[in-house]
């Protein structure tokens, strides 16, 4: 008899049991046929908010809406079947109070079935992270780097290399994992800080440009498939250059179209006879 083989999806505790243990692998993900390929290589699959900038071609993510999210993260639900999908909150959905973001959070958890969420922010938002895993919603914290506060910290650049800098990246950290998140990404963050952050915590820490030290890493697909943009950011390794290979191929498609070698007779439906009544 054959032993049939039950796949599951990873869940918030299994990534949170990983801390200290494999790295966990963790892609962005927007749309369900790029879930498809990447599903069974990950952990985790995030609906980031960076798709602003990547699918949609804004210079922040600042103008990401809680539809757009909730859109992209259906498509990669159906997409998906073995990682865990986690959705970013956008900008305005849940800073203004717990009651906001956990009315945003369930619309997001109950529209997308989704396994939990992510939110950034530290000291500041731990109130509302124990606010929304209290009541059942598993978050994914995000300290270091956030994006979503870019006009207010100048400009995307990498974080802890003051003082200042250090002690809120891990005071942040250390607020976050106290309110229950079951991990966190830290982005854009030098490596002695993300080294001792990942020490200090224990719920597992998720590098973006935070080095080697931290518990799993996280990229932005497109880039490490080199389909976005010219330029690459320093903390990016391209496994792929796949925007050269599109150029190819829609070059040769153009040409062949206005040569008409495009559509060939292996591309058309064969005729059926027609009276001469027709
Ligand atoms: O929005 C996003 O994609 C992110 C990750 C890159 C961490 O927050």
């Amino acid at each position: 008899m054959s032993k049939e083989i039950v796949t599951r999806r990873v869940t918030t505790r299994d990534i949170r049991l990983k801390k200290a243990g494999e790295p966990v692998v963790a892609l962005t993900a927007y749309t369900a046929p790029m879930a498809r390929l990447l599903d069974r290589h990950v952990d985790l699959l995030l609906v980031g908010d960076s798709l602003g900038m990547v699918v949609y071609g804004m210079d922040t993510t600042i103008g990401v809406t809680l539809d757009m999210m909730i859109c992209h993260a259906q498509a990669v639900m159906r997409g998906s079947e073995h990682a865990c999908v986690i959705v970013d909150m956008p900008f305005g959905s849940y800073q203004e109070s717990p009651a906001q973001a956990f009315r945003n959070a369930a619309r997001i958890m109950a529209e997308t079935g989704a396994a939990g969420v992510k939110l950034e922010g530290g000291v500041e938002m731990a109130e509302t992270i124990e606010f929304l895993v209290t009541r059942g919603i598993p978050v994914f914290g995000h300290v270091g780097l956030k994006p979503q506060a870019v006009h207010a910290i100048g400009g995307f650049r990498a974080q802890g290399r003051g003082e200042a800098e250090i002690r809120q990246i891990r005071t942040d950290a250390k607020a976050v994992s106290d309110a229950g998140a079951f991990a966190v990404v830290l982005e854009g963050t030098v490596e002695p800080v993300a080294r001792a952050v990942t020490a200090e915590i224990p719920i597992p820490t998720i590098g973006i440009g935070a080095s080697p030290a931290c518990d799993g890493q996280i990229l932005v697909t497109e880039d490490i498939l080199g389909l976005f943009g010219t330029f690459t950011p320093k903390f990016v390794k391209r496994y792929a250059e796949l925007a050269p290979a599109v150029d190819g191929a829609v070059e040769q498609y153009a040409a062949e179209v206005r040569s008409r070698v495009f559509p060939g007779p292996e591309h058309c439906f064969a005729a059926t006879k027609i009276s001469s009544e027709h």
